[in-house]
């Protein structure tokens, strides 16, 4: 079943491209954008919300947190991300106008489910779900749905279920926008031809992979690492973190560039590689400033950039760019790279990929 690839982990990060093509398939061809995908009532319900909630655990919270952007730049309205054991267990305020979203792979993640059964108990009439299992306990306890269409993930690293999420999230976010009035014919002509692009951007990045692989020696005989990131990036630069955790074991942390000097700072020392997440973006000089925060303590920078964010390799600094610029979606590209990074030092440290220690690929207890 593993064919040309060694680990399951490795066979769905190169699917990549494939499971984004098809389930982004309504879009192939002419295809349009219709409200109608995420279920018969849907474009009523995201004409009436005033707000979304999004509920989910690991990396699909991930994927939410990148929604998150996404929704108040281009939908224009709040939207809001909890981890779905924190949310079950609390005392919130709920709001019927709000659409409440869980992301799952499974679909059958207790804690994930329970914050759904929560919420509609709460009385939030309109629930959606992002799922990889069309048959499974989430997608049958919510009114509208999304199947992305991954197909089976088996290695317990996320990759392909997290990327589709991203795509199936955006087609969201143009949907509410349109169902707010947001959305100017031509924005949304742009963003599905970037949308219908994205397999081939992908494939791009996955052929970055030597060079990813040449860096992973450095990583595998530290015992930390910190990833860094900035607004709609640094979602990516926790699952980054995650991913690292998961499968080689090294402890890593994820924080937003711009909190450096409010506590992590104190941690860099040439012992510990920082990985920069740096798009050419409306960020990017902020961010430059916080990297050179960092070298000036000693640290050594593994920045993912784009071509074209002028970020030059120097003693300490090593840059690989990105194939394509890519703006909202940039995400889904920057995310790829980081998988591939975790992957290899990995195999470097020649941990169990596809099953790493104390962990369970669907988590069905809290
Ligand atoms: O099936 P789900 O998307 O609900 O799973 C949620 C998390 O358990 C999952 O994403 C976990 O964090 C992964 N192992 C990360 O790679």
């Amino acid at each position: 079943e593993l064919g040309e690839f060694n680990h399951y982990m490795q066979k769905e990060m190169f699917e990549q491209p494939q499971a984004l093509g098809n389930t982004l398939e309504m879009l192939s061809g002419a295809g349009q954008l219709h409200p109608g995908i995420f279920g018969a009532d849907a474009q009523g319900v995201f004409e009436q919300v005033d707000s979304v909630l999004i509920l989910a655990c690991g990396t699909s919270s991930y994927a939410g947190m990148t929604a998150k952007y996404w929704i108040e730049q281009v939908a224009g309205i709040p939207c809001n991300v909890e981890i779905a054991s924190e949310y079950r267990y609390r005392v919130s305020v709920p709001n019927p106008n709000q659409l409440v979203v869980v992301i799952s792979q499974s679909g059958e993640t207790a804690d994930t489910l329970a914050a759904l059964q929560h919420a509609k108990a709460l009385g939030h009439p309109h629930t959606l779900a992002i799922c990889n299992v069309p048959e499974s306990a989430i997608v049958r306890e919510t009114a509208l749905r999304f199947i992305t269409r991954a197909g089976p993930e088996i290695g317990v690293a996320s990759t392909k279920a997290f990327t589709t999420q991203l795509a199936a999230l955006f087609l969201l976010t143009l949907l509410l926008a349109k169902g707010k009035q947001r959305l100017l014919e031509a924005d949304e002509k742009d963003y599905l031809d970037e949308l219908r692009h994205l397999p081939i951007a992908v494939e791009k990045v996955l052929a970055l992979e030597p060079s990813i692989q040449a860096w992973s020696q450095q990583f595998a005989n530290k015992h930390h690492a910190l990833f860094l990131g900035r607004g709609r990036h640094f979602p990516v630069a926790l699952e980054g973190a995650l991913k690292l955790k998961e499968i080689s074991y090294i402890h890593a942390e994820a924080y937003p560039a711009g909190e450096l000097k409010h506590g992590p700072l104190a941690l860099v020392d040439a012992e510990m590689p920082v990985v920069v997440v740096a798009p050419n973006d409306e960020m990017l000089e902020k961010l430059k400033a916080n990297m050179q925060e960092v070298s000036a303590r000693g640290g050594q920078l593994y920045v993912f950039a784009d071509g074209d964010s002028k970020v030059r390799s120097t003693d300490g600094v090593k840059v690989l760019a990105m194939p394509e610029h890519y703006g909202l979606l940039s995400p889904v590209l920057h995310v790829v790279a980081l998988q591939l990074l975790s992957y290899h030092v990995a195999l470097v440290k020649g941990t169990d990929v596809d099953k790493p220690r104390n962990l369970a690929k669907s988590v069905t207890v809290e």
